[in-house]
């Protein structure tokens, strides 16, 4: 572009009949061919810029199936100084507070999460707030409880009250949260909350917990209490002694489904400040938790859970008809869930 216009501007030079001297003219030849050569090279090292810095973001993107895709913008979480309603935040007073959210699907480790993230001193997960059918009604109703909730006036038996340092709650994608993204991501936005995705690699594992969780919820094998989470050995065992039947006709459109509504959460979310986690690596990496703290600003501790994992060993102990679900998915994208451990 730039070398059509250096001819185009010397050829209307040398066309126009000038009657100033060969020198004069000569200068200015000089003069356009400078300002030519200047303007090529800028040109020249935007581009070689522009190459190195794809080339830079190559290098260092992770790929897309790292456990930790961390933020485009890594900014600091926003502090708050919330003037909770029905308490004083006596000493702390003066220490900021900082917003999150765990967004996560049923079944996906979010409770035991939960357990590690209250064990902190400084942080306040509320639960599964939007459990409750009338609190999702609609988006005022939503709006409400979030209010209520990061003005540090909701109570639950995880609160901290005045030295909370960060504070949220978990949220199921099914929840109201996909049905109402658009106002609850201008929220999300505009109150400065940080998002923590919270997923399970291994959908064909989480759909034994859910079968098996909804079969206990009506069939309540734990001496005739339900538990959606448990404490013990005998307990889990107990609750994994139950074989659920897999669907083999829908399996494959099931999972699918699930993918699409992670990817969907993601999607709809991803302009917000946000980490994503999977439960698989969250097992297997402390170093995980770490990440977390530092992405909600807090002081680094040690956090630890009393809760007992329910279906441990090989997945097809587990299942009733396992030879169909092993036919159904070796050979397809999901054929690694067959013998994965977590
Ligand atoms: C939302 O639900 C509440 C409680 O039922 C009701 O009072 C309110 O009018 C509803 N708001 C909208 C915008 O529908
Ligand atoms: C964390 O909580 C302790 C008391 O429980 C308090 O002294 C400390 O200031 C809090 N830290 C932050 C960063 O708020
Ligand atoms: C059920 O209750 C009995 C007696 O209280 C106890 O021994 C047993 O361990 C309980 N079973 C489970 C699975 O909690
Ligand atoms: C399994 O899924 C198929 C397809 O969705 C459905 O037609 C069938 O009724 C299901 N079978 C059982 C036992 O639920
Ligand atoms: C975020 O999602 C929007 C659609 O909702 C999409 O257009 C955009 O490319 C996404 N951005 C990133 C960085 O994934
Ligand atoms: C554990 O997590 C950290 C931080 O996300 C990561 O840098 C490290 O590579 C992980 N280690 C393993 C063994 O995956
Ligand atoms: C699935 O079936 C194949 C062929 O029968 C067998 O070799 C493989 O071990 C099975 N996989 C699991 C995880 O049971």
């Amino acid at each position: 572009m730039a070398e059509y216009i250096c001819v185009f501007n010397k050829d209307t030079l040398i066309i126009k009949p000038s009657k100033k001297s060969p020198l004069f003219l000569r200068t200015i030849v000089l003069l356009f061919a400078m300002v030519c050569g200047v303007y090529i090279c800028t040109i020249c090292m935007k581009q070689i810029s522009v190459v190195t810095k794809m080339n830079v973001q190559v290098i260092g993107s992770p790929s897309p199936d790292t456990n930790i895709a961390t933020q485009l913008e890594p900014q600091i979480p926003t502090l708050h100084y919330p003037k909770p309603e029905t308490f004083s935040r006596g000493e702390c007073t003066q220490n900021p507070v900082r917003f999150f959210v765990i967004l996560s699907m049923q079944r996906s480790g979010s409770g035991w999460f939960e357990t590690l993230l209250n064990s902190h001193t400084n942080i306040s997960s509320n639960g599964e707030i939007f459990s409750a059918m009338e609190r999702r009604k609609n988006i005022s109703t939503i709006i409400q409880t979030l209010e209520k909730v990061y003005s540090l006036d909701w109570f639950t038996s995880a609160s901290k009250n005045e030295c909370s340092a960060a504070v949220g709650f978990k949220w199921m994608l099914n929840q109201g949260l996909i049905a109402h993204h658009e106002e609850i991501m201008e929220y999300f936005k505009h109150r400065g909350v940080s998002a923590i995705f919270l997923f399970r690699r291994n959908l064909l594992r989480r759909m034994v917990s859910v079968l098996a969780n909804s079969y206990d919820r009506y069939a309540k094998l734990l001496n005739g209490t339900h538990k959606s989470h448990v404490h013990s050995h005998q307990e889990a065992a107990a609750l994994s002694s139950y074989k659920p039947v897999i669907n083999s006709t829908s399996l494959i459109s099931d999972l699918k489904e699930v993918g699409l509504a992670a990817a969907k959460a993601l999607e709809y979310f991803n302009s917000t400040r946000h980490i994503v986690l999977y439960y698989e690596d969250l097992v297997t990496n402390r170093t995980k938790l770490k990440d977390v703290q530092e992405f909600l600003g807090i002081p680094q501790m040690e956090l630890t859970s009393r809760q007992v994992k329910i279906h441990k060993g090989p997945l097809s102990d587990f299942v009733k008809n396992w030879d169909d679900v092993n036919r159904t998915l070796s050979g397809t994208e999901y054929e690694s869930f067959l013998g994965a451990d977590y």
